[in-house]
Order: structure tokens, then sequence, then C-alpha cells
């Protein structure tokens, strides 16, 4: 049985996804979920599929490696950043090399980096007259946006379409994608063996 932790701290849609996905596999299982945010509506989603929480809070987790035991007790192999905002420490993108992927809202490497997430990204797009936009799922690393590229997907920007409904778009290309990119990475030889922390 492959462990999945999700980090998520918005509505949680990629989420519900990714647990919908898996739910009823005896392979793999969505076996954690953590915010930053206590009153993430995403926590909702979990509590009701019976997967455990966790609430982190800024000073320990940058500044201690709790979490790793936490993600011990919980058998952790691989670890999804579904619309979470903060860097992940360097402990933890090292304890976890080539196992934490993040889904950005646009084609990296454009409309990347700090402050560029959510609606800022779609604005972005919408501002620059783009005639295209899409998806990006890739590795983590200690920089945001910059780890290697695992897969993207692309839809046109008509020029009718306004942030709204490029949002609209991408959420769905996201939607379509990520799970299965997903259990893809986790049947790979190299995240089969145990990870080591
Ligand atoms: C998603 O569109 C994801 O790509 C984006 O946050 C949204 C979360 O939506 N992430 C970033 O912008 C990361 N830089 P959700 O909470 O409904 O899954």
């Amino acid at each position: 049985m492959k462990h999945i932790a999700i980090f998520a701290s918005g509505t949680g849609s990629n989420a519900k996804k990714i647990i919908g996905h898996f739910k009823h596999r005896r392979d793999i299982s969505v076996s954690l979920l953590v915010s930053n945010k206590a009153n993430a509506p995403v926590l909702e989603t979990a509590r009701e599929n019976g997967i455990p929480t966790l609430i982190i809070d800024r000073r320990n987790f940058y500044h201690s490696e709790d979490i790793l035991k936490i993600f011990n007790q919980y058998s952790i192999d691989f670890v999804v950043l579904a619309g979470f905002l903060w860097l992940v420490p360097t402990y933890l993108v090292r304890a976890f090399e080539g196992r934490i992927v993040n889904i950005h809202p646009a084609l990296l490497p454009k409309y990347g980096g700090q402050g560029m997430y959510g609606m800022h990204v779609h604005e972005a797009v919408f501002k620059n007259k783009e005639t295209e936009t899409g998806i990006t799922i890739h590795y983590v690393n200690e920089h945001y946006d910059e780890g290697a590229i695992i897969f993207q997907a692309r839809c046109p920007v008509a020029p009718d379409d306004t942030p709204q409904t490029i949002a609209k778009k991408v959420l769905e290309l996201e939607h379509r994608h990520f799970p299965q990119i997903i259990e893809t990475l986790l049947h790979d030889p190299a995240v089969q063996a145990h990870p080591k922390y």
C-alpha cells in the first residue's frame, strides 16, 4: 500500500478529486490531509472521508522536523500539494526528493513564482492577452514553481474570456489530469521504494 499526504489550504476541489479517485483502492490511499488553515473547507472533505487531518503552523513547519515523525506514523510515501502556498522547507524537500509534486494553474515557467497563485495567475494571463493557458504538474524543490516539469495540458483563451472563465477552464483541466498523473507517478519504481526519512 502506498500512502499519500495531500497539502491543501483552499477550497480543496483538487484534493476532493484525488480523494475520490483513490477511495476504493487497495494499493493507494490518501492517508493524511495537511493544511495551514484551521478553517479551510478542504478539512471537512477529509473528515467526511475518514482521512486524518493535520494543521501546521509556520514556526513548527520551518523550525522543526516534527512533520517527518508524523509522516512516519502514517507511512507516507508521497506528497501532493494541491492549492498549498507555502514554500516547502529544505528538510522536507530532501527527505522526499522526487516524491513531492505540485499543481500550478498556468504553463510554467510563465506565470510562476511567489505571489503567482490562484486568481492572480488568471488575471495576469487575461491582462497579457495570452491566447492559451493551462496547467503544470511539477516536482517540488526549494524554490517556488521551479522543480522539473512532469506534465502540462493546454487550453485556449478566447477573446471573450474573463479571468473567471479562464479559471474555470483551468480547474477542469486540473481535475481531469491530476489524479491520473499521481497514479502514474506512484507506479514509478523510484517511488515504489520506501522513502529515506
Ligand atoms: C488550483 O487551481 C491550483 O492550481 C492553485 O490553487 C488552486 C487550488 O484550488 N495552486 C497554485 O496557484 C499554486 N501556486 P482547489 O483548492 O480548488 O484545489
